[in-house]
């Protein structure tokens, strides 16, 4: 099977990661020979270190790194039987990407999107095929975390639901369907979840420490909310939690006072040095 995977940024490198390393011929699109050069760098260092952990063999990842091309033409994902889109998440860019993707491919090939936000059915609505428009919500980082959320949008045939469940699957994630509703499935629930956390730290006068201290004890969480915030990044859960809120209308899927301030500060959490904790 061919994959084409659009845009090789955080999400995009490691999806083609992911797809180089299930034995697919990859091709990676970006918008500049550099960018793209890039996201082959971040992988090739993912797939050395896992060389050097004794996960993977030279030889693998060499094959797996031989398996991806890198083009600036879209013209070259015209032979794909799977494209993932991962591009900035605006609707426009998307729409127009995936209309191109539509006239470009065979009719048979699955497109499809890893928006968080955005309606899979809107995007699909840009193409005269929406039957082949699907969405795989990949989690960050891609080749490490193993959901991937299959999103049916309002015209997604049963055929392209299954190809992409089946593609995840054979690549070793775990699947799960869901219909294109705000927020799919893990972020519909986490979002609002981790602003309830955030919003307790000041009304129960709770150091970060402690509410993840206590939701780690006592509700058996892996991690503590402050310290999922701080991974996820406070820029990143702020906008998710804008786009929520303006399609949901709820008050608790707005970012709380204290995230937007962190957010204003410079405070992003690990990326940045600095959130609910200190690092580095
Ligand atoms: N970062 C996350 O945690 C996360 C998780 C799940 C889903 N997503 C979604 O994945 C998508 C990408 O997010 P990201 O965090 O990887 O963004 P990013 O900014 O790291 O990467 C986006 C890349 O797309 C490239 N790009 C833009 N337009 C393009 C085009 N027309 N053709 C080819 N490349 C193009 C950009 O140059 C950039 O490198 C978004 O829809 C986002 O909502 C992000």
């Amino acid at each position: 099977m061919k994959v084409g995977v659009v845009g090789l940024g955080t999400m995009g490198a490691g999806i083609a990661q992911v797809s180089v390393t299930a034995g697919h011929e990859t091709v990676g699109r970006e918008v500049t020979t550099e960018l793209a050069e890039r996201g082959r760098a971040t992988i090739e260092r993912y797939l050395g270190r896992a060389v050097e952990k004794g996960r993977m063999s030279a030889r693998d990842r060499d094959s797996a790194l031989a398996r991806l091309t890198l083009t600036t033409e879209i013209a070259e994902l015209a032979d794909c039987d799977l494209v993932i889109e991962a591009i900035v998440e605006e609707l426009d860019a998307k729409r127009e990407l995936f209309a191109e993707l539509d006239r470009i491919t065979r009719p048979g090939a699955v497109l499809a999107t890893n928006t968080s936000a955005l309606s899979v059915s809107e995007i699909a609505a840009a193409t005269e095929h929406p039957e082949r428009v699907v969405g795989m919500h990949f989690f960050n980082p891609a080749p490490v975390l193993p959901l991937v959320e299959i999103v049916r949008a309002e015209r997604s045939s049963d055929e392209a639901v299954h190809a992409a469940y089946e593609w995840a699957a054979q690549a070793g994630k775990q699947p799960v369907k869901c219909s294109d509703t705000p927020g799919f499935i893990v972020n519909r629930i986490l979002i609002p979840l981790l602003n309830d956390c955030v919003r307790v730290l000041d009304e129960a006068n709770v150091s970060p420490e402690d509410l993840d201290k206590a939701m780690t004890n006592g509700a058996g969480w892996p991690l503590g909310p402050c310290a999922l915030v701080d991974l996820v990044g406070i820029d990143v859960h702020v906008h998710a939690s804008d786009a929520l809120h303006a399609q949901l209308q709820e008050e608790r899927m707005a970012p709380p006072e204290r995230l937007v301030g962190m957010q204003a500060e410079g405070k992003l959490g690990r990326k940045s040095g600095e959130g609910f904790y200190r690092y580095g």
